[in-house]
């Protein structure tokens, strides 16, 4: 049985520790092409998106910013998020990064910068968030986070700078749903936002019997179960499509609820078994 009643409304932004309001759910950008960028985040925008991730490494920012300045919708109703790749860490280079990112996207701030990878063989990462810090005291972020980190490199941070980041955008999917993570970033007000969340990388996610029962229950696609998993499990989400069928239907996940059980069986996925790199390596 369906019910909704007395669940957090999940269409409403969540708010970030620093104040911030955040989307939860968002279009995300990896692997789509400068060229294809701008149509495809015109789509996202008029499904009802207003949460654009893009990052310098993805080649697409003058697309995403061509795409929200050509969209009517007004910039400040865009959360535009953007990270700062691993050869521009140290306090310098992620300013210049920035810089860049803003020139290319076209604007003159971020919502959200993210460090895409802590890089630990760099050793750099702390100098790298005191940049972001300082950026968000001169306006040109609004709040200042990151990507791929481990609660090490976390505290880490904390200790040098006595903050928190906003949010940790970190590999999350039924096979690999991070619950010792998510747990210790909220007692400490870190937002989580799951990449890759549909598990794609895996080829089966969208197949698991879990996941196929719940769709035909509610009649939803694969994809819209997981999405909304994501969302009861209180993570932001920023699934990707390169068609615009798949974009609204990524967004439409607002009208139903997975019960205690259906968010069980999915969450009963877990393998332990990351698809990406392990941000602890030194293979970044
Ligand atoms: N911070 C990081 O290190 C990091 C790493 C990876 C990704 N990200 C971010 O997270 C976003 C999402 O991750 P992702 O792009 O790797 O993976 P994803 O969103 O989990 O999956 C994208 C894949 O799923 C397909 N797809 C989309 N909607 C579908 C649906 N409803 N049913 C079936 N298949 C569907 C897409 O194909 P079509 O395009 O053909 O529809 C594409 O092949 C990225 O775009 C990026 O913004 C961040």
């Amino acid at each position: 049985m369906d019910t909704i009643a007395g669940m957090t409304d999940l269409s409403a932004p969540v708010r970030l520790n620093d104040g911030v309001s955040m989307p939860r759910i968002g279009y995300g950008t990896y692997k789509v092409g400068d060229d294809e960028a701008q149509e495809a985040v015109e789509a996202a925008l008029a499904a009802g998106y207003r949460l654009v991730d893009t990052a310098e490494m993805y080649g697409n920012e003058v697309g995403v910013g061509r795409a929200i300045a050509g969209s009517g919708v007004p910039r400040e109703e865009v959360f535009l998020t953007t990270k700062v790749w691993n050869d521009h860490h140290g306090a310098d280079a992620a300013r210049a990064a920035l810089e860049a990112s803003l020139e290319r996207l076209g604007t003159d701030y971020l919502d959200l910068y993210l460090i895409h990878w802590p890089s630990p063989k760099q050793g750099l990462y702390a100098e790298t968030f005191q940049a972001l810090l300082k950026a968000r005291d001169e306006g040109l972020i609004r709040s200042a986070g990151v990507s791929n980190f481990l609660p090490e490199h976390l505290e880490r941070l904390h200790e040098a700078t006595g903050e928190w980041p906003s949010v940790n955008q970190v590999e999350l999917h039924p096979y690999f749903n991070q619950p010792e993570l998510r747990a210790w970033q909220a007692e400490r007000g870190i937002a989580t936002e799951s990449w890759g969340p549909l598990g794609q990388r895996t080829g089966s996610v969208l197949a698991e019997p879990a996941v196929t029962a719940a769709a035909e229950a509610h009649g939803k696609s694969p994809g819209q179960v997981v999405i909304r998993w994501h969302l009861q499990n209180g993570c932001i989400v920023i699934p990707k499509s390169s068609k615009a069928s798949r974009i609204a239907e990524n967004f439409d996940v607002f009208g139903f609820a997975l019960s205690e059980a259906e968010m069980e069986a999915i969450d009963d996925l877990e393998s332990g078994q990351r698809q990406g790199i392990d941000p602890g390596s030194n293979e970044r």
